[in-house]
């Protein structure tokens, strides 16, 4: 087994929760939740969603920090030290998953970059029409490659300073804020003519929605839960295995899932006030619609701009949290297994990214690609296969793992495991099913 001597720790409790939230807290937050909430019956999808997130993100957030914080190491190194027979290759779904997400992840992020100076300089066009070529033309080519190399450097500042110095000091200003400016962008959606009307539309509750759709609701909320807990990537394993005194890894789930969920919540407050003030369908979900749809609003309103130009600003510090997490687990990666120095690591990494992201930044089409390949396969099949695992064949070592910093677990020591072992399970297979089909 490799030497633990000299592997950095968090410094705080509250820097590994913060860190956590950051990951978690991204586009699922800002665009996703809302859009899918709104269409798939508003507050009785919310009800769902939530359902899932106790009862599915919990034990499953849970499983990746008991593996984490056992073994010390990144996802490969720790399914090695875990795993028995061909399970102990299993870390490597991890690093292909988080590689493909971040070569288009940072592409995203950049044109965020570019949308927070467009409010500023030129302003957004005010119809969907004119926002979509608008879009068009800045989402691809010379402008997409820029940003995201922008982006990508963002993240070797970060990332390369370390745990303590970079990601966590990051977390600790990047958290804060986008909690702060979500709020008050709440407030002041609640102003808007079209707010009341919005309400309705995002939280009354339709039953006759679920129970006539429910076979898309369901996979819709289950995937959403895995997508924005940020599960299924190893970074809840990698950020667990820089945890140094134990603690009480239930609490600290409960909390970090706490968090997402409220920023999940207060976006559908600003967004659908926005959207029909602006006298704007909200329209089709998706990772372009963000950047048209809701630009469009803000070209619409009065200080559209500057509003916006905040708004964007927001999206890319979630973005930029998050796409330090996925950066992590690979660089982690090349620390332990291959001894590389952190700061080459993380050089190489992010290099290595830029090249992957040139053919998503030159065009969409292969973006959305990537796209459907990561979220609707890979991320839900190492989610599958881990939790699989660990509940059948490591089971014992888990309960007790999370005993640590906890004392005796109660009724939660078995019924975590539990869930793991079947509803979580089902509920995988079921999308991951839904998801080749697709
Ligand atoms: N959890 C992030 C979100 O809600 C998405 C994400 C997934 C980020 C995986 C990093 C890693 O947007
Ligand atoms: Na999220």
């Amino acid at each position: 087994m490799p030497s633990e001597r000299g592997r950095e720790q968090w410094s705080t409790r509250i820097g590994f929760i913060l860190a956590a939230v950051g990951s978690a807290v991204g586009l699922g937050n800002v665009w996703r939740f809302p859009f899918v909430a709104g269409e798939a019956g508003g507050a009785g999808f919310v009800l769902i969603y939530l359902l899932f997130v106790a009862f599915v993100g919990l034990p499953a957030i849970l499983v990746e920090f008991v593996v984490g914080r056992r073994t010390r190491r990144n996802p490969v190194g720790a399914m090695h030290e875990i795993g028995r027979g061909i399970w102990k290759h299993l870390g490597w779904i991890f690093v292909v998953t988080t590689f493909v997400i971040m070569s288009y992840y940072s592409v995203v992020a950049g044109w965020t970059i570019r949308y927070a100076i467009l409010g500023l300089q030129d302003g957004y066009s005010d119809t969907p029409a004119a926002a979509g070529e608008q879009f068009a033309a800045l989402a691809q080519g010379v402008d997409a490659v820029g940003f995201h190399a922008l982006f990508l450097l963002a993240i070797v500042a970060i990332v390369g300073l370390g745990i303590r110095r970079g990601i966590e000091l990051a977390a600790k200003v990047m958290v804060p804020s986008i909690v702060a400016i979500v709020a008050a962008l709440a407030v002041w959606a609640a102003t808007l003519d079209g707010a009341g009307a919005a309400y309705g539309y995002y939280l009354s509750p339709d039953l006759g929605t679920i129970a006539a759709e429910w076979t898309t609701i369901l996979p819709a909320a289950a995937g959403q839960a895995f997508f924005t807990l940020s599960l299924g990537f190893g970074i809840m394993i990698t950020y667990a295995s820089y945890l140094g005194e134990e603690r009480n890894l239930a609490a600290d789930g409960v909390v970090i899932i706490a968090f997402d969920t409220a920023i999940a919540v207060a976006m559908g407050l600003i967004v659908f006030p926005i959207l029909f003030t602006a006298g704007i369908d909200p329209g089709e979900p998706g990772v372009g619609a963000i950047f048209i749809t809701l630009a469009a609003a803000f070209g619409e309103l009065a200080a559209g701009g500057l509003i916006g130009a905040i708004f964007f600003g927001t999206v890319v510090i979630a973005a930029l949290s998050s796409a330090i997490s996925l950066t992590e687990v690979v660089v982690s990666y090349a620390i332990d297994e291959r001894g590389m120095k952190r700061a080459r690591a993380t050089a190489l990494v992010c290099g290595a990214l830029f090249v992957l992201g040139l053919g998503p930044a030159y065009d969409t089409v292969l973006l959305e690609l990537y796209d459907e390949l990561a979220d609707g396969i890979l991320l839900v099949l190492s989610a599958l296969l881990l939790t699989a695992y660990v509940a059948w064949q490591w089971s014992e070592e888990a309960i007790e793992e999370l005993r640590r910093g906890i004392g005796r677990l109660g009724p939660l020591g078995t019924y975590w495991i539990w869930l793991a072992r079947g509803p979580v399970l089902v509920v995988l297979f079921v999308s991951l099913a839904l998801g080749v089909v697709e």
